[in-house]
């Protein structure tokens, strides 16, 4: 099947929490799926790009059902706010795992826990606020008749898991960090996260799913300017037009998560990318070996409970 990403299924009576929606791929999501008639909670950590992303939403979509919830994935006492206040819902229809630190410091920096910021950030974060938002997910599955579309989890994975390895046995780079080894050592988590976390979804007879997918290269300069949430200097602009051959705007990369939330006929084991690899519709790719692999999986898991201090409800 062709996927137009502009005549999207009706997502009416779904409700879906996208974390970082304030800017990026992460408010285009946002704002595709409110279009598509999704009710749609932007979890973002600045209150006041939250509502500035809330009012362009409302600007640009008719009838869009859309808010705000305080989210700061690299503070724990955040993410159980933001989890309390989701299990609350009468329905949680879908998350998407997308907050992220894209350019990673130049420095190993350590967030209040110890832990590496980036992974922190990227991964740890997402790891609990699953874990402990699971629950909802599972419900709104178990309510539902027959849906057509189950609950799902997407994580925001990266091509940058092509360019890059996971030490399982220095997950926290404390004696090889580098930025782009922070960001890709994220980025091959997060995957290989999202792969395990369907295993034992399956294995559990869960009625969520969860998917991953990537954005390809999506650039702030290729992306349409809207106020108070995206305004591309000149010179930004023209450099990334300089490279349009092979990027496209943020808005194209928020595709890929859309249509993992909304085709009816993806299951777990998809994972979606550009056609162009880094720019274009959203079609099947290709995941590393590394990301997929159940043993790589296996052997994060444990790590990921120990550094975000949460067990995870999944055997
Ligand atoms: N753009 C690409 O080409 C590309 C390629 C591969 C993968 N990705 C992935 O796609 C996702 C979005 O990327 P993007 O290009 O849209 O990045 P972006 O424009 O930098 O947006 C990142 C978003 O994450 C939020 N965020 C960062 N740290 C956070 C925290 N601690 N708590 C809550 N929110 C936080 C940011 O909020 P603030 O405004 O508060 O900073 C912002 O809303 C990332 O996971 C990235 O790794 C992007």
């Amino acid at each position: 099947m062709v996927w137009n990403p502009a005549d999207l299924p009706d997502a009416q009576g779904r409700t879906i929490a996208i974390t970082g929606a304030n800017a990026g791929v992460g408010y285009f999501t946002a704002e595709q799926l409110a279009g598509a008639g999704a009710h749609v909670i932007l979890a973002c950590r600045d209150q006041e790009r939250a509502e500035a992303a809330v009012a362009a939403i409302r600007r640009r979509v008719r009838g869009a059902r859309v808010e705000a919830t305080p989210l700061d994935v690299a503070d724990r006492a955040s993410v159980d706010a933001a989890a309390d206040a989701l299990l609350e819902r009468d329905r949680l229809d879908g998350l998407i795992l997308n907050a992220g630190v894209v350019h990673a410091p130049r420095t190993r920096r350590s967030d209040r826990y110890g832990n590496e910021l980036v992974l922190a950030t990227n991964v740890l974060g997402h790891f609990r606020l699953v874990a402990r938002v699971l629950p909802a997910l599972e419900r709104t599955a178990e309510a539902a008749a027959e849906p057509v579309i189950g609950p799902r989890i997407v994580s925001l994975g990266s091509l940058a898991t092509r360019l890059g390895r996971l030490r399982l046995d220095d997950l926290q780079l404390e004696r090889s960090y580098s930025s782009w080894r922070a960001y890709s050592g994220s980025k091959i988590a997060l995957q290989a996260f999202g792969f395990e976390l369907e295993r034992r979804l399956r294995a559990a007879g869960s009625g969520v799913t969860s998917l991953v997918v990537h954005p390809g290269y999506s650039t702030s300069g290729r992306t349409p300017g809207i106020r108070g949430v995206n305004h591309p200097s000149r010179a930004k602009r023209f450099v990334d037009n300089l490279q349009a051959a092979w990027t496209q705007g943020k808005d194209h990369g928020a595709w890929a998560p859309v249509r993992a939330m909304l085709d009816p006929a993806l299951t777990g084991d998809d994972y979606l990318g550009p056609l162009a690899r880094t720019k274009g519709i959203p079609v099947q790719a290709h995941p590393t070996r590394a990301s997929r692999s159940p043993r790589t999986g296996a052997r994060l898991w444990p790590l990921l409970e120990a550094a975000a201090a949460q067990p995870f409800p999944l055997p």
